[in-house]
């Protein structure tokens, strides 16, 4: 079977890894991939968001089945445009890719059909927006209604920061048309839990948990970035959450879209807040998450082209789809500056013992020299009995990478560790 991955990062590097170990597998093309996946797949230069560049390869090159992986072309309508011209697909069509797409739709589909999430307003006025600002309580929580590469949410501490939010996203098109419409929410507190799960539009199987650290540094200190490492599964999701979540929040979103004419097929992603209220829908994307899946998918003992192509044919209620019950821990290394200015082009060495583990974010090959080329630049990821295990493995493979100007975090996994005390 011929297989293509549209995406080229970390995400899409621990995709094609899995999607590989399925013998039936004969080729991946990576569309455009990057340095470092090409160890494992066959990449060509067409973008991700070129979507007729990405039609006409799979069709010139007799694609048999295709996975979408990141949000912009989904939101774009990759999956629609790929099945026209009968290519079956991993991901959700334009029509329900705008639950992550639009912040508005999101939040207003969750209001219509009562799953639980934090209480909002939306505007498509600054002036109004503005107003309410004048006796809204502290914090606040202002979002961008479109795709803003994970940027467009920002949280006031303080009136002026919310205004300033609000100015500059509605009034100084920070985020473009992205910003045109704006949600403002009430601040939720608790654990944060990422929950990606299957779904063939009427059944659902949840993933396995994880954590993500969003902040650049230590101690969740520094600017929020896509994430600088991950551990799964999350301690703070106990199994009893876990029940509730499937009944208030999972099935309720699966027949939702599905009322709404929208059924989603594919990845979706539940990021949910524990707050002491219950759990609450922070946020919906409509495919895996990066570095979640760096995760999560190791952890998968299933075979996932089966899991995918289930998902597609509206089998996945008879399809096994198994985790193993162990611990994984990935820790994202970057380059320095990262998520602003930094330089590129650093060599980069992956020792022998790292490769397997390695997926590769942002790296070119030239000269079959291996040259960091993104802000994060690979994800290490180490799998084992115990949490603790697992991070002393993930940062040994650490070491065994190196490229100048780079920084990682040297506590990922210490939060979760906490927590498996105080929960058990
Ligand atoms: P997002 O880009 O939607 O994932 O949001 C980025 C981060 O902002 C989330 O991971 C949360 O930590 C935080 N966040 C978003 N919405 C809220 C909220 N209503 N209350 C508290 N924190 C939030
Ligand atoms: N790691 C968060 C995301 O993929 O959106």
């Amino acid at each position: 079977m011929k297989l293509l991955v549209v995406g080229g990062g970390g995400r899409e590097h621990a995709i094609i890894k899995k999607l590989k170990e399925n013998p039936e597998v004969t080729q991946i093309f990576a569309l455009p991939g990057n340095g470092g996946i090409a160890a494992d797949a066959s990449c060509v230069n067409i973008g991700a968001k070129d979507i007729e560049g990405i039609v006409k390869f799979a069709v010139e090159n007799q694609v048999d089945y295709a996975v979408v992986a990141p949000d912009d072309p989904l939101v774009l309508g990759a999956v629609d445009a790929l099945s026209e011209v009968g290519i079956p697909c991993f991901g959700p069509n334009k029509a329900a890719a705008i639950i992550e797409g639009s912040k508005v739709f999101s939040k207003n589909l969750m209001k219509k059909h009562g799953i639980p999430t934090a209480a909002y307003e939306t505007f498509t006025d600054a002036e109004a927006a503005l107003e309410y600002l004048e006796s809204a309580n502290m914090p606040i929580v202002v979002k961008a209604d479109g795709l803003a590469l994970g940027k467009g949410v920002i949280i006031a501490q303080t009136r002026e920061e919310a205004k300033e939010a609000v100015r500059s996203m509605m009034l100084e098109g920070m985020f473009g048309k992205s910003g045109s419409q704006v949600v403002i929410e009430e601040f939720l507190t608790g654990p944060e839990v990422s929950v990606l799960a299957f779904t063939d539009g009427e059944y659902l199987v949840p993933m396995v948990s994880s954590m993500d650290h969003k902040r650049a540094f230590d101690n969740d200190e520094g600017l929020n970035t896509g994430g600088m490492g991950t551990v799964a599964p999350n301690p703070y999701y106990t199994e009893s959450i876990a029940k509730e979540c499937m009944e208030t929040i999972f099935m309720p979103t699966i027949k939702a879209m599905k009322a709404e004419g929208r059924p989603f097929k594919g990845c979706l992603y539940f990021g949910l807040m524990l707050t002491p209220n219950g759990p609450k829908v922070i946020e919906y994307n409509c495919r895996f998450g990066d570095p979640e899946t760096q995760v999560v998918l190791p952890l998968l003992e299933s075979d996932l082209l089966t899991v995918m192509q289930a998902t597609t044919n509206g089998t996945l209620a008879d399809t096994e789809v198994k985790f193993g019950n162990k611990n994984a821990c990935c820790v994202i290394m970057a380059s320095k500056g990262y998520p602003q200015s930094y330089e590129k082009g650093f060599e980069m060495t992956i020792g022998e013992e790292a490769v397997e583990h390695a997926y590769v974010a942002g790296a070119k090959l030239e000269a079959g020299k291996l040259l960091t080329n993104g802000g994060r630049v690979i994800g290490l990821t180490a799998v084992e009995d115990t949490l603790e295990k697992a991070i002393e493995s993930a940062y040994r493979l650490v070491e065994k990478v190196h490229f100048d100007n780079a920084f990682y975090r040297h506590d990922i996994g210490q939060r979760a560790m906490k927590a498996f005390k105080e929960v058990k």
